[in-house]
């Protein structure tokens, strides 16, 4: 594929497609020297508008390991702080002989304008409150890693994933149920009605508010960041009663099934949605989450930029 954008344009084929590359991408990763000679030549520019700590330095670290040149665009010190416009900016860069961009921005869609002023291929790290496909991705590798799944166009089904908070601003939550569900998972969201979206019909999922009800048939409990920044309006009483409702305790991970497995795409609120430090969890994957997201954004990178075979 040219771009990668969402999980929809992706579709089944490209998720299982990306998944598997990311497998042999980990065997890279494992090696003395993680680095692979399949991108020489090929330019990755990193355009985040909003902040980032992991995806950031996992595409740079990404890209690097398949021996692409990288190019950081920093906004606090370009010329977007002059009034320059996102399209001038894009055809800048551009013109300086780039093969992809990496682009967060707080608006939905800008990966899709994006891909008018440019030849370029667009990869899309996080466009408002729509997509973050990558996230959604590592999250699919990380869960067939630990129940030990091949990645195929069902390897999900059996398996009930519970995503808990705040669905409503969440482009992980939009990401994560398209390719759980497109992987034939079960998937269950658990909030206040206010932190859901109006209408979650399309995505033909459960909704509930007794996140208790839910522990003890889920096997992945992904819980999602309290997103504060995007929020305009009181849509929570009070944190305090929101974590006692929604948040995941020592009590609650006790109550969890044998082998189920606990997610956050960080970063975590602690004290809000997290009440437990995850490191106290026997089945936290939110480290195992980072490390697939090197993997799998090398896998993104190779599949767009159509690298030559991952040889050593
Ligand atoms: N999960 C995620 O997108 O984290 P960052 O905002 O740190 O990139």
């Amino acid at each position: 594929m040219k771009h990668v954008r969402s999980i929809e344009e992706l579709g089944v084929d490209g998720i299982v497609r990306i998944l598997k590359v990311a497998e042999h991408m980990a065997e890279v990763n494992r090696r003395p020297v993680p680095k692979v000679p399949a991108l020489v030549g090929k330019t990755v520019v990193s355009l985040f508008f909003e902040d980032s700590t992991r995806t950031r330095i996992s595409f740079e670290t990404a890209a690097r390991r398949l021996s692409a040149d990288t190019m950081t665009f920093s906004v606090s010190t370009s010329s977007v702080n002059k009034g320059e416009s996102l399209r001038d900016t894009v055809e800048t860069v551009s013109a300086m002989g780039v093969a992809a961009f990496v682009v967060r921005h707080k608006s939905s869609g800008v990966p899709w304008q994006m891909a008018n002023w440019t030849d370029a291929s667009i990869v899309n790290a996080g466009d408002g409150w729509h997509q973050h496909p990558t996230q959604a991705l590592l999250d699919c590798h990380s869960i067939i890693g630990a129940f030990g799944i091949e990645p195929t166009p069902s390897c999900l089904r059996g398996l009930t994933i519970t995503i808990v908070g705040d669905v409503r601003h969440s482009r992980v939550a939009r990401s994560d149920i398209e390719a759980f569900t497109a992987l034939g998972a079960t998937v269950r969201l658990v909030g206040p009605r206010t932190l859901m979206p109006p209408d979650a019909t399309p995505w033909g999922v459960e909704i509930t508010d007794d996140f208790d009800a839910t522990l003890r048939d889920s096997d992945v409990v992904y819980m999602l960041r309290m997103q504060r920044e995007r929020m305009n309006e009181a849509l929570v009483p009070h944190l305090g009663e929101y974590s006692t409702r929604f948040g995941l305790d020592a009590v609650r991970a006790a109550r969890m099934k044998d082998g189920a497995v606990v997610m956050h795409p960080g970063p975590m609120n602690r004290g809000v949605e997290m009440m437990i430090d995850p490191s106290e969890l026997p089945r936290s994957l939110v480290t195992n989450q980072v490390a697939s997201g090197v993997s799998v954004r090398m896998a993104v990178l190779f599949d767009v930029l159509g690298g030559q075979e991952v040889a050593s």
